[in-house]
């Protein structure tokens, strides 16, 4: 018999892209029963849905009531305050006003500062690596560290306040992409959220620890002030948003997927040495290559025919970026990890259209000199045995990762 959810088995986690091509040829618009969404695999279709403002991303209350059996809350509770709020789970025109008030954190000039602090942070994690060291777990010895580092030096969370923020977001990420039968309470989420408020409050004040100067925060604090179209209350949402943002598996996900892509194609790292041209398209390849948020939502504002399907107002549908980043009518062989790939740059991993990735010049640039630094010293890594996935879909990455460091 038909498997009516073959997208919620945890079995496909280590290598969806088979399920993916199958749908993809038969089924392009697919209901999946065990997501309650409709799954949608082709690239064409993702990028027009992610521009079409008839797919909403105000989504959150749906969530609520799916993930906690039909509870609600008021209207003035943090959960609802915080969602309604925030540039992710908002549409225009709310979403432009939110999304502009942090620009001031994203210019040009100021990515040019943190390519350069983000060049050092990775060369100084590369360099705790012992001498002589044979064989590590490329997950917890680098990826996991990687985006913690940038995020005290890049983006100014205070060190001294990771104890502090980093366990929120971990519990509050379990119920943002966990599975339906995740373990935190809703108390325990909306006191985490609080948390994560006041802590953001206290910070912009001034009143938590030193955040170093130029840095994303740094940049956003020294604005608000010239703020006309937003609350401080926002600033404080989005600012939320960023910790949790930095703090997701997202970074250290393509951080270590990247890692095994290289270990079990060296060719690509005799490339990356080669050619200045291979280093710049890494992380367009990394990412395209194993996306580490496979999939993303919105909520069909009306009645809406894509292909043979009708698509309902009100009805879920998952936009699969995995999908769309290996579909074989916009990149020649699609399976193959190759850093030569003329057009890597249209993957969809950091989404597409007015809410495409904040982060996703510093990701790229955490992506790009993690691996300048890490070839310059060990240019022989292999996997040095299986690696293990988390067991989350949506947001995939690698739990451990056995490497050699040849
Ligand atoms: C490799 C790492 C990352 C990946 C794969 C990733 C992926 C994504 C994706 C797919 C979206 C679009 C979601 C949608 O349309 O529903 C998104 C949005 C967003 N990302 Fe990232 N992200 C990464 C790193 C970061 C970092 C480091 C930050 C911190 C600044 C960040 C901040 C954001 C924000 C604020 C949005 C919402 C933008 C909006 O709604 O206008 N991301 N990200």
């Amino acid at each position: 018999m038909r498997n009516l959810s073959p997208l919620s088995d945890p079995e496909i986690v280590s290598n969806p892209y088979p399920v993916y091509a199958d749908l993809a040829q038969r089924e392009p618009v697919y209901w999946d029963e065990g997501l309650n969404a409709w799954a949608v695999m082709r690239h064409a279709d993702c990028v027009s849905m992610l521009k079409d403002p008839r797919f909403k991303a105000e989504r959150m209350e749906e969530v609520l009531s799916g993930k906690f059996d039909g509870q609600s809350l008021p209207a003035d509770n943090i959960y609802h305050r915080f969602t309604k709020n925030v540039m992710m789970y908002t549409d225009a025109p709310r979403h432009t006003a939110l999304r502009k008030s942090t620009h001031g954190g994203f210019t040009r000039e100021a990515h040019e500062f943190y390519s350069d602090v983000i060049q050092r942070v990775a060369h100084d994690l590369v360099a705790t690596l012992p001498e002589g060291v044979q064989e590590i777990d490329a997950v917890s010895a680098l990826a996991a560290k990687l985006p913690v580092n940038a995020a005290v030096h890049a983006f100014g969370v205070p060190e001294e306040d990771l104890g502090d923020v980093v366990p929120s977001v971990d519990a509050v990420m379990t119920y943002w992409s966990g599975p339906q039968d995740q373990p935190l309470e809703l108390d325990h989420l909306l006191k985490h959220l609080t948390d994560l408020h006041t802590y953001a409050l206290e910070l912009v004040q001034g009143k938590r620890g030193t955040v170093l100067p130029d840095t994303v925060i740094a940049r956003l604090a020294a604005g608000q002030e010239e703020q006309t179209e937003v609350t401080l209350e926002q600033t404080v949402h989005q600012l939320v948003l960023l910790l949790i943002a930095l703090f997701a598996p997202t970074t250290p996900g393509s951080v270590g997927s990247g890692m095994l892509a290289f270990a079990k194609n060296p060719d690509q790292i005799t490339r990356f040495l080669d050619s200045p041209a291979c280093v710049d398209n890494t992380a367009n390849e990394v990412v395209r290559y194993n996306a580490s948020n496979q999939f993303t939502w919105r909520v069909a504002a009306a009645d809406i025919d894509m292909g043979d399907v009708r698509i309902l107002e009100g009805q879920r549908v998952a936009l699969f970026l995995g999908a769309a980043n290996r579909d074989p009518n916009v990149f020649d062989q699609p399976d193959k990890f190759d850093l030569d790939r003329p057009n890597s740059g249209k993957h969809l991993s950091f989404g597409f259209g007015p809410h495409a990735c904040l982060g996703r010049q510093i990701a790229s640039l955490e992506i790009k000199w993690f691996f300048v630094a890490l070839f310059a010293r060990f240019p022989m890594i292999r996997p040095a045995g299986d690696p293990e996935w988390n067991s989350n879909l949506e947001f995939r990455s690698l739990r451990s990762l056995p490497l050699s460091l040849g």
